[in-house]
């Protein structure tokens, strides 16, 4: 990898496990597995090492942002913590690399419980309504912008 190879760190949250079967009306029918593949597809192909990581616990999300340092840069769909977690708000304002955030869905048009993240504005940007592609747009803005 040259010296402008990038290192990202891209976080899933609760539930994302079950993309796949899970509501496929709303989050359609690819797997984690392979939206993830996709991720590492495009890292070989644009210089990034990507570090890929689910869970569905708040705290080990925490832990994943607080110990980011390494990393130019995080992805994170927070799923659920994203209308309820003042703890990952809290944890992407204590550090300086730039974070952005995913959704699948367009959560503004959804139940208006979704409408509200905690997280967005102490994020660089969000992407929402793309399904699994999102991922691939916030890393293009990672690497072009
Ligand atoms: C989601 C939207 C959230 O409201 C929901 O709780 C999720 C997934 C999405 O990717 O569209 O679990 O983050």
């Amino acid at each position: 990898m040259t010296n402008n190879a990038k290192n990202i760190l891209v976080l899933h949250g609760p539930n994302l496990n079950k993309l796949g079967q899970r509501e496929p009306d709303v989050y359609g029918t690819e797997t984690l597995d392979s939206i993830n593949s996709q991720i590492q597809d495009f890292g070989k192909s644009n210089n990034c090492k990507i570090d890929i990581f689910q869970s569905n616990h708040e705290g080990e999300l925490v832990d994943k942002i607080q110990n980011a340092n390494s990393h130019d840069a995080i992805i994170i769909n927070p799923a659920a913590y994203t209308h309820t977690s003042v703890a990952i708000r809290d944890a992407i304002s204590s550090i300086s690399t730039p974070v952005i955030e995913v959704h699948l869905s367009n959560i503004h048009a959804r139940e208006e419980f979704r409408h509200k993240s905690l997280s967005a504005p102490v994020c660089k940007g969000q992407i929402s309504g793309f399904g699994g592609y999102g991922y691939i747009l916030a890393l293009n803005s990672v690497v072009h912008i």
